[in-house]
């Protein structure tokens, strides 16, 4: 009887194992379809942008033409707005590299290759993906607003790391954060202020980079944070979370970088997630 009881613990046990990793399986190449699927339009986009830009040269050289004809007001407001198309015309096309660049990072990610390190602006990373993760949380709820403090040490070098995956890591956490702070909003009403705070430094005796991102949102309780980092461990609601933020964020950290990662957490009080990386400065 015992061991009938301790065997189907095992087996349950092991289909349980096999139904994560054909889970694990089905989302990656979920990710990487979509991922696949999303280039082509991006590349649209990109060399969309481009060409206006070349057609806004020659819109220049038939104006400068009739120059004569113009106006001084009329010429300087066509100026003016041809600068502005410029503009919009280069954000465009910068937003978009950094999307396809987002794209071929999940896309290596889900091919399960590791990534190459490349010298890297870590603050100018940290910083492009905490404003995506607010944004990307603000595109679902425009009316939510948050305070985000940046506090990265001036002049850094650049540093060898894998840029996609630093990426990624940075944005499981933000992401995490950004989810806790309008929870917590969503409970207390406007005396509660939500803000997030993120810093990075570098420790050039210890050649280490220090990532931290503090929320002051709902915290931990002990069970939660036990479970933090298993595969499909989530207290969202089902469709919101997989679960397999943290756990990434950990391999990414402490196998790819072989850092460390630690948190602290107190329930109503928020928690701060920390990364700690060893590199090396690129001269
Ligand atoms: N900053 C945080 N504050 C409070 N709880 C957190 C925080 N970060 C993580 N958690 C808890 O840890 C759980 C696991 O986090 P993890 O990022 O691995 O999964 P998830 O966010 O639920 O889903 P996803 O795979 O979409 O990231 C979360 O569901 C949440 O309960
Ligand atoms: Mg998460």
């Amino acid at each position: 009887m015992m061991e009938d009881e301790s065997l189907k613990q095992q087996v349950e046990s092991l289909q349980e194992q096999l139904h994560k990793q054909e889970k694990m399986a089905s989302l990656g190449l979920l990710s990487a379809g979509i991922a696949h699927e999303v280039q082509n339009p991006l590349n649209f986009v990109i060399n969309f942008s481009k060409l206006s830009v070349k057609l806004l040269e020659d819109l220049q050289d038939v104006l400068e033409d009739c120059s004569s004809k113009l106006g001084e007001d009329e010429a300087a407001d066509i100026e003016d707005i041809s600068a502005d198309l410029r503009e919009n015309l280069s954000k465009i096309q910068e937003h978009g590299e950094r999307a396809i660049s987002i794209i071929r990072g999940i896309l290596l990610l889900s091919r399960g290759k590791a990534g190459e390190k490349l010298p890297t602006d870590i603050a100018q990373l940290v910083h492009e993906y905490v404003w995506l993760s607010y944004h990307a949380m603000r595109a679902n709820d425009k009316s939510f607003n948050l305070t985000i403090r940046e506090n990265y040490e001036e002049n850094l070098p650049k540093f060898l790391v894998i840029p996609q995956d630093l990426s990624r890591a940075v944005l499981n956490v933000m992401n995490n954060a950004c989810y806790t702070v309008r929870e917590r909003a969503s409970m207390e009403g406007p005396s509660y202020q939500p803000t997030i705070e993120v810093k990075v430094s570098y420790a050039p005796s210890e050649e280490t980079v220090r990532i931290d991102i503090t929320d002051n949102g709902m915290g931990m309780t002990p069970e939660v944070k036990e479970k933090l980092f298993d595969a499909f461990f989530s207290t969202k609601p089902a469709g919101q979370g997989t679960g397999l933020g943290m756990g990434i964020t950990r391999d990414i950290i402490v196998k790819n970088h072989g850092g460390q990662i630690t948190f602290e957490s107190e329930p109503n009080v928020g928690s701060t997630f920390t990364f700690i990386i060893p590199v090396k400065p690129v001269k």
